[in-house]
């Protein structure tokens, strides 16, 4: 194994002050010999003589202060390596230094590990911890629990707390890895399996430590290259930009984002010549088989696994100055080589770093850390954290100060690439002789979609039951789409990602079209949370179409909770629940709003009823 030429991977512990991460590590350290027998002895006398019991966490105190151990050391980094690779744990004075750094990729950790004292138990300072971890884009941990020693190694007490953490973790969609029951004391499965613990059957510490993957964040075979310029030389246009992940090769196929273009790599340009083929962290130019146009900040990325274009997205933010965030300023976002006007539309959780305490009031101040949703006049090519860390950082400037850093989650909102350009070609739509005026006028009203949006639970489907029956028996061509019966038939391929929900809006949409064309008025009944996708369901038919929206709160829906699903996605037995764990957007200029929070059903009826009869009848 070659060390220098592989990334070392960075290791972050975290946990509350008192769970025993100074011991796990000096002891880890002991463990594997990185610190020589006769320093451990050496700071066992120096206790002794000073009546104090010895503990593995003098030796990093004793490291900070001598570097004669082969070990490089300084304050927050320490190296050492195992049969497999190198390693570093990195640790930063405090929680402030820590998150700045982390976000701005200045030291961003590859493994974290969460430590517990199994004897104390998941403590306010473990969760606020572990929450940390995601706000900073990390979505599995290795979780140690510590002290086992404490509690004679039951397997019953650790059981009992791993069930805790674990689902803590799984409530805020961060995954364990692996649980470990150590004694960072004696040195039970750090770098040896216990014996005191026949029963726990998994792998000691630093087994886990090598077999993590880590190669999925900072390795992938997906090319990212984001353009920095364009040099024109001699009659070339020559493309240049630093490979960001995957590689370049004469000949590849690529996409051009945001244009959504696809191209092939004519020649690979480089000074004296060029390689073959350049990787992630090389500097290349490129030139095309064709003349598109392409920009200072575009991305080209693989035909497979392309950014996704967004115009909407969340992103956890580090607040960097004592300036307020406002909700109508432009702020200039500049992420990868592009630069982008973008406004906070809303601020979800903040986080003070000082405590890590979640605020409840909606002001931001300096060093805090905050999820927000983020709106762009433009559409962005953007990564999730997840998928890879250094195309998904950006940072925040206002007149031309940096009041923020961030990481990009595009995991709740949809892609708005469009997929299908190429299929829209050599299709010719056929006239037939009946059309929908010769239909409306025999039916005696008009066609038309009524969309009712809302979250699961606001009564959408309940009133479309009663409208549909009512203006059925007043001789109305009408029919009723509606989302969980469509997901049984049609949809059923689809769940509820973004990019499901957009192709369950998409079809019905699409289904809804083809009953306004029989001369039909359609009720669609569909959570459709997007703005952007409930707009291409209207574009389909604008004339025909009227947003509806069902309002009830999300405290109200979860009270009535008629199908028990709020009750199991707050569990986290559902994913991706609208208003739960997934956004819901309130239209921004419905047709009609129906409040059924405050209103009987009849009444939301007989509105709807009306607003039906007075826009579609002759
Ligand atoms: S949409 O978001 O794609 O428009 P749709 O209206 O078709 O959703 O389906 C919503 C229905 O599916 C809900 O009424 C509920 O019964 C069920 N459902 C199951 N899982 C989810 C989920 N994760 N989020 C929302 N609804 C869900």
């Amino acid at each position: 194994m070659n060390f220098e030429s592989s990334e070392i991977p960075k290791i972050v512990i975290v946990g509350h002050v008192d769970h025993g991460k100074s011991s796990f590590i000096g002891r880890f350290l002991y463990d594997i010999q990185e610190i020589t027998e006769e320093k451990v002895l050496e700071l066992k006398k120096a206790s002794e003589s000073r009546g104090v019991e010895f503990e593995f966490a003098f030796l990093l105190d004793a490291l900070q202060d001598e570097r004669d151990q082969g070990i490089t050391i300084d304050t927050t980094r320490i190296f050492f390596k195992t049969k497999t690779r190198k390693y570093v744990f990195i640790d930063s004075p405090g929680h402030k230094e820590f998150i700045r750094n982390m976000i701005t990729g200045a030291a961003s950790a590859d493994i974290a590990v969460l430590i517990v004292d199994v004897n104390e138990g998941v403590k306010q300072q473990t969760r606020k911890h572990a929450y940390l971890l995601k706000l900073l884009g990390i979505e599995t941990v290795i979780t140690i629990y510590n002290k086992m020693d404490l509690i004679k190694y039951n397997e019953d007490k650790f059981k009992k707390t791993r069930v805790k953490l674990d689902n803590y973790l799984s409530d805020i969609n961060v995954q364990s890895y692996a649980s470990i029951p150590v004694s960072s004391k004696l040195g039970d499965n750090i770098s040896t399996k216990s014996k005191k613990m026949e029963w726990y059957i998994g792998k000691t510490f630093i087994e886990v430590l090598d077999s993590f993957d880590i190669s999925k964040n900072s390795d992938s075979e997906f090319l990212r290259f984001p353009v920095q310029d364009i040099y024109k030389i001699k009659d070339k246009r020559v493309i240049v930009g630093k490979i960001e992940l995957g590689k370049l090769s004469k000949g590849k196929d690529l996409i051009f984002l945001p244009s959504n273009e696809r191209v092939k790599i004519k020649t690979l340009e480089a000074w004296p010549s060029a390689r073959k083929e350049y990787q992630r962290g090389d500097s290349v130019g490129i030139t095309l088989t064709e003349q598109i146009f392409v920009d200072k900040g575009n991305m080209a990325s693989d035909t497979v696994k392309p950014p996704k274009l967004m115009n909407r997205f969340e992103s956890n933010i580090f607040w960097l100055t004592g300036k307020k965030i406002f909700f109508n300023k432009n702020y200039l976002m500049k992420i990868n080589t592009g630069e982008y006007q973008i406004r906070i539309k809303e601020i979800k959780n903040i986080v003070d770093t000082e405590n890590l305490n979640l605020k409840r009031s909606k002001n931001v101040e300096k060093n805090d850390i905050c999820e927000v949703v983020i709106h762009s006049s433009q559409l962005i090519p953007l990564d999730d954290y997840s998928f890879n860390k250094s195309t998904a950082r950006f940072c925040l400037l206002d007149d031309e100060e940096i009041v923020a850093g961030g990481i990009i989650n595009s995991k709740n909102y949809p892609d708005q690439r469009e997929k299908n350009e190429y299929i829209k070609k050599n299709i010719v739509p056929v006239n037939f002789s009946v059309n929908e005026i010769d239909r409306s006028i025999k039916f005696n009203h008009r066609p038309g979609i009524i969309w009712l949006t809302g979250l699961s639970g606001s009564g959408k489907s309940t009133i479309a039951k009663n409208v549909e029956k009512k203006l059925f028996k007043k001789n109305y061509n009408i029919f009723s789409l509606d989302g969980d019966n469509l997901r049984i038939g049609l949809n059923k391929n689809l769940a509820f990602s973004p990019e499901d929900r957009t192709e369950n809006i998409r079809r019905t949409a699409e289904v809804a079209k083809l009953f306004t064309q029989a001369g039909f008025i359609v009720l669609v009944s569909l959570i459709s949370p997007y703005r952007s996708e409930r707009k291409r369901a209207r574009d389909i038919r604008p004339e025909l179409f009227r947003e509806i929206y069902i309002k009830a709160s999300v405290e109200v829906c979860l009270k009535r909770d008629v199908k028990g699903l709020y009750a199991k996605a707050l569990k986290g037995e559902i994913k991706d629940f609208t208003g739960i764990s997934s956004p819901y957007e309130e239209p921004e200029k419905p047709s009609l709003i129906i409040n059924t929070s405050k209103e009987e059903v009849e009444e939301s009826v007989r509105k709807l009823e009306n607003f039906i009869e007075k826009e579609f009848s002759f």
